[in-house]
């Protein structure tokens, strides 16, 4: 795909990131190459490759350069930038604390906490859906993850900063050149002083936890006290994964909810299909775990909002050495964009695909489906790991809210659509008015 002579795409990519990744596709296929100023982007949304990418070849794939450059001073070596054996040993380390055991404990934290949300409400009065499912998100990942009870005080703290610095890196993301760390720049110290913010928090918590020296059953006092042959973990690591789980559990399944409640408030029958399954099922009473197996209409919900309307709209990898996959020859250094906005909306796959349609994901149209066409979650070794945890959390929170709240969008209300770490709504939010049932 040809550009701008100087820029290349990346003046299209900076103007619209999603839209240039539809129209991309549509317009050159599955696969696609486009220059961004110095560098050659491979844009990929075919199945075979991406599953080829993701599990096949899996540890020929790195996170991109540039991308660990710029999470380095945020993230540091936490599990989502991190790569080969430190990787591999941090994974083995962390991933028991997924249990789904210990995360299906949590399923009534996350019931009791949207109550607890839906009960501040008024009748009548407006509400946006963003800052509400943000806050809620961070309550839900403070007291699960790391057994505390966030104030209002330390979850504004973190919102405002994680907004700070999501904002901060994509704008670096989209010119391909980090500015170095130490440059003083304005936005560099503004992002200094949002990290500054979090890991104030986190430092509180650890320093608790290890002078209490208490397994609480929380993930993060798992990540403290697990062992392996080479000892525990360092601070700066307890540091960099703890900063990791809060960037990565929250923001997430917030702006997934958000889009789910976008997508019923346009789609009242779908929502009327919703609170039918809810009242044969729990017929008034709060959603438990047990329950989640006899409510499929909630999952397809689930599914058919991050095919469409994807929180984690495209994640990025960089080939390790030269590889021909499905007849495609990647060289070493190639960084890949794996468009998952685009995939959802394959009409090779998916029949009316602007269409939210959740009766679409029946057993026999997910069996259909080739490997690596919908992997919101990515998928093989590098796959989210909090993947049971968010499904969790979105149908609990679903369920728990829609029994009691009418999804809508306050009169004449259109949100944004603003595509920074993950896909949000803007500033302007998603304003609702309260109606209950
Ligand atoms: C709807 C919600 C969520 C979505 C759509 C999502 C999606 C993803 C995706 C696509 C990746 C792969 C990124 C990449 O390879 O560059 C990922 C990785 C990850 N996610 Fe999630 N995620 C969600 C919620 C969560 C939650 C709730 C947690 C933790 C409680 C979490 C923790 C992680 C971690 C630790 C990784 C890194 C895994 C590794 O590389 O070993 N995520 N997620």
């Amino acid at each position: 795909m040809k550009g701008h002579w100087f820029w290349g795409c990346a003046r299209d990519l900076a103007a619209d990131r999603t839209q240039f990744l539809i129209d991309g596709h549509q317009e050159h296929g599955e696969v696609f190459v486009s220059r961004a100023l110095i560098r050659d982007l491979m844009f990929v949304r075919d199945p075979a490759v991406v599953n080829a990418i993701n599990v096949t070849y899996w540890a020929d794939f790195y996170k991109p350069d540039y991308i660990k450059m710029m999470w380095k001073p945020f993230l540091g070596n936490g599990l989502v930038p991190n790569d080969g054996e430190s990787w591999k040993r941090q994974h083995k380390l962390i991933m028991p604390g997924f249990h789904k055991k210990r995360v299906d404990a949590y399923a009534q934290t996350m019931v009791e906490f949207t109550d607890r949300m839906v009960d501040r409400w008024e009748e009548g009065e407006q509400r946006d859906m963003r800052l509400e499912l943000n806050a809620l998100a961070l309550e839900v990942v403070a007291d699960t993850l790391f057994d505390i009870d966030i104030g209002r005080g330390d979850s504004e703290t973190i919102r405002d900063a994680l907004a700070d610095i999501s904002e901060i890196l994509v704008t670096d993301a989209d010119k391909m050149i980090p500015r170095p760390d130490w440059w003083p720049t304005a936005e560099n110290r503004r992002k200094k002083r949002a990290i500054a913010k979090i890991e104030e928090i986190i430092r509180r918590v650890h320093d608790e936890r290890r002078m209490n020296k208490t397994d609480r059953g929380d993930l993060f006092s798992h990540m403290v006290f697990v062992e392996d042959e080479q000892g525990g973990m360092s601070d700066k690591q307890l540091r960099d994964e703890a900063m990791t789980l809060i960037f990565a559990g929250h923001e997430t399944t917030a702006h997934a909810l958000t889009w789910t409640w976008y997508l019923l408030a346009k789609n009242p029958d779908k929502v009327a299909n919703m609170r039918d399954e809810l009242g044969k099922v729990l017929q008034g009473r709060r959603a438990g775990v047990e329950d989640l197996p006899n409510l499929p209409y909630l999952e397809m919900v689930v599914k058919e909002s991050l095919r469409l309307l994807p929180s984690v709209w495209a994640y990025a990898r960089q080939a390790q050495r030269d590889l021909v996959i499905e007849g495609y020859e990647i060289k070493k250094g190639q960084t890949i964009t794996i468009s998952h906005i685009a995939m959802g909306r394959n009409p090779k796959y998916y029949e009316n695909p602007m269409e939210f349609r959740p009766e679409r994901w029946t057993r026999e149209f997910e069996r259909s489906l080739p490997r690596g066409a919908y992997v919101p979650f990515a998928g093989g070794p590098r796959v989210c790991l909090g993947k049971q945890f968010a499904m969790m959390e979105m149908r609990m929170i679903l369920a728990t809210l829609l029994q009691r709240i009418e999804p809508n969008l306050s009169e004449g209300f259109e949100p944004d659509f603003v595509t920074e770490l993950s896909m949000h709504p803007g500033e302007r939010g998603m304003q609702a008015d309260v109606h209950f049932y």
